[in-house]
């Protein structure tokens, strides 16, 4: 299942993700995927602010590839995988203490996991593309098991006057 949003402001990409974190449960990991100025990082902001989170704390951890916040209603962790390129050591950055249902993942540059990764097991994909100077596309791909997650996030975006496009595909 898929939606497809076109925040043509920046401020639509900050609704959107404050949405989606109100739908979010514990255990579930955000893939981000699309290139460097996509609005990864923007839309992080977002989710964590949702979440109670100072949006001023989540910076691009690409030099420290994971920051985790606790503050929030759910704790966060905000992993960047640009500086470790294709196929990362995940053991390397010390994930499997996260890994244990209670936290909520974000991956940036998730096109680098391997198929296998542990960090695709429950994971909302979401693809973004740079449209203009202020627009990005937001193409969310759910799997049948967060159907639940869809219809909420669904619900808080009529609720915000946010369209979407929705396909099965
Ligand atoms: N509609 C929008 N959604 C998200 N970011 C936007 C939008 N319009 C402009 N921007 C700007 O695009 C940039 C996105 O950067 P960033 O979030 O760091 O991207 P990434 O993490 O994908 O490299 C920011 O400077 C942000 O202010
Ligand atoms: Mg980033």
């Amino acid at each position: 299942m898929k939606l497809i949003i076109k925040a043509d402001e920046e401020n639509k990409t900050r609704i959107v993700g404050n949405c989606l974190s109100r739908c979010l449960i514990p255990g579930i990991t955000v893939l981000l995927s699309g290139d460097l100025g996509a609005g990864k990082t923007t839309f992080t902001k977002a989710l964590a602010e949702g979440l109670g989170i100072d949006p001023r704390h989540v910076t691009s951890p690409t030099f420290s590839i994971l920051h985790h916040f606790h503050e929030g209603k759910i704790p966060l962790v905000h992993i960047d995988l640009y500086r470790l390129g294709q196929d990362p050591d995940l053991d390397e950055i010390g994930i499997d203490e996260y890994l244990d249902g209670h936290h909520i993942m974000v991956v940036e540059w998730s096109e680098y996991l391997g198929d296998e990764s542990p960090l695709k097991y429950k994971a909302l994909l979401i693809r973004l593309t740079f449209e203009s100077e202020n627009s990005r596309l937001f193409e969310f791909v759910f799997p049948d098991d967060l159907f639940n997650m869809m219809a909420c996030f669904k619900k808080c975006l009529e609720g915000q006057g946010i369209e979407y496009e929705s396909t099965g595909a």
